[in-house]
């Protein structure tokens, strides 16, 4: 079975498929409207979302199958106690393929691993949205024109960001990407996603205190959201949330063919006066969401009939139920899973949680 779990589940030339398909759909829309006939896709999400859950339902809807599933889980036998491992074995039986978005770190791999269709990962807390990522792909396809040898501004919440995190992963497979990373102190990227993506993939990377310093540097500005439910103290949401505000004045220093993604909602990080250059991507990014989920589907539900390309869920070396994640929104400290984890790649001898990345305590 295949699953999309973490971005980097796909080759490089899967990958390259995904993308050259959904560019196919774009030119031969009416080739496709039929495609998904008897197919159903179940969307279990947790969590609100608007256009990750309406984007895969209406990229099923376009392929001509059909759509079920929840938007709230107060609404599903969740609300009765039902875990994630079970709730996915019940949907197999209803449905050819699973969108899950899931407030819990690793829910979508819990899912994966009890599921007999496949899951694709519609979000995990702060995690991980691989989704977004091969929207963010296309986009920067169709507007910049290629994925290695550019640079990227990531601005805002890059803590909590999940897309910030799988895009930073799936740009770290091409040669020459610079990473700039413009964020709060409180808010910087994650140690693991510097040591361990980052360095690891010799991605050259730099964190500064403005927007304004590296402007004139940037082919993509992938701007971001603070995300006010992942703080525990809302205080300091209040101090964080203004920090970084894109207006008609910062874009003056930036390049002609310069990029401004955001996966949404946006709150006020970009002034609605930007709406109206012709860099702001970000509504050609949401539809082009709609249309690498077309091809994502397609090439899952290919997938699932080939044994060859049935993939390992677990990293090699994995230890069951011998520490504890430091994560408390791991799914790993709040169901009743195995607690799953592997060597750092960093070599310092420490441990990390298979679901989440997060340090073992
Ligand atoms: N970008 C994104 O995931 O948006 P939603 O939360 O509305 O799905």
């Amino acid at each position: 079975m295949r699953h999309l779990i973490d971005p980097t589940d796909l080759s490089m030339q899967e990958l390259d498929e995904v993308i050259s398909l959904a560019l196919d759909i774009i030119d031969n829309r009416e080739k496709y409207a039929e495609v998904c006939r008897g197919k159903k896709l179940a969307t279990l999400f947790y969590e609100p979302s608007t256009r990750t859950r309406l984007s895969f339902t209406s990229a099923m809807m376009e392929l001509g199958g059909n759509v079920l599933g929840f938007s709230d889980a107060k609404s599903s036998s969740v609300s009765k106690g039902e875990t994630c491992a079970d709730t996915t074995k019940v949907i197999s039986c209803f449905a050819d393929i699973i969108a899950m978005r899931h407030f819990e770190e690793g829910a979508a791999l819990v899912a994966a691993l009890n599921a007999r269709v496949p899951v694709i990962n519609a979000g995990d807390g702060s995690h991980s949205h691989p989704t977004q990522t091969l929207t963010d792909l296309l986009t920067i396809k169709r507007e910049i024109g290629r994925f290695d040898h550019i640079t990227v501004g990531f601005c805002g919440d890059l803590k909590f960001g999940r897309t910030v995190h799988s895009l930073i992963k799936a740009l770290s497979r091409y040669e020459g990407v610079k990473v700039v990373l413009i964020s709060p102190e409180q808010l910087r990227l994650p140690s693991y996603m510097k040591h361990e993506v980052c360095e690891q993939n010799g991605i050259e990377y730099k964190e500064v205190a403005t927007m304004e310093e590296v402007m004139g540097e940037l082919d993509v500005l992938y701007m971001t959201r603070v995300q006010q439910e992942r703080f525990d103290d809302p205080e300091e949401y209040e101090r964080l949330k203004d920090s970084f505000i894109l207006d008609v004045d910062k874009l003056r220093g930036a390049q002609p063919h310069m990029r401004i993604l955001h996966p949404l909602p946006r709150v006020n990080e970009i002034t609605v006066e930007v709406d109206n250059d012709p860099r702001a991507a970000y509504f050609r990014q949401v539809e082009n969401g709609k249309f690498v989920r077309m091809a994502l589907m397609l090439k899952l539900l290919e997938w699932a009939k080939d044994e060859s390309k049935t993939q390992p869920l677990l990293p090699e070396g994995v230890e069951r139920n011998t520490r504890v994640c430091s994560n408390r929104r791991c799914i790993s400290n709040m169901e009743n899973v195995d607690r799953l984890f592997r060597p750092s790649l960093n070599g310092d001898g420490s441990w990390r949680c298979v679901y989440c990345e997060s340090k073992a305590k």
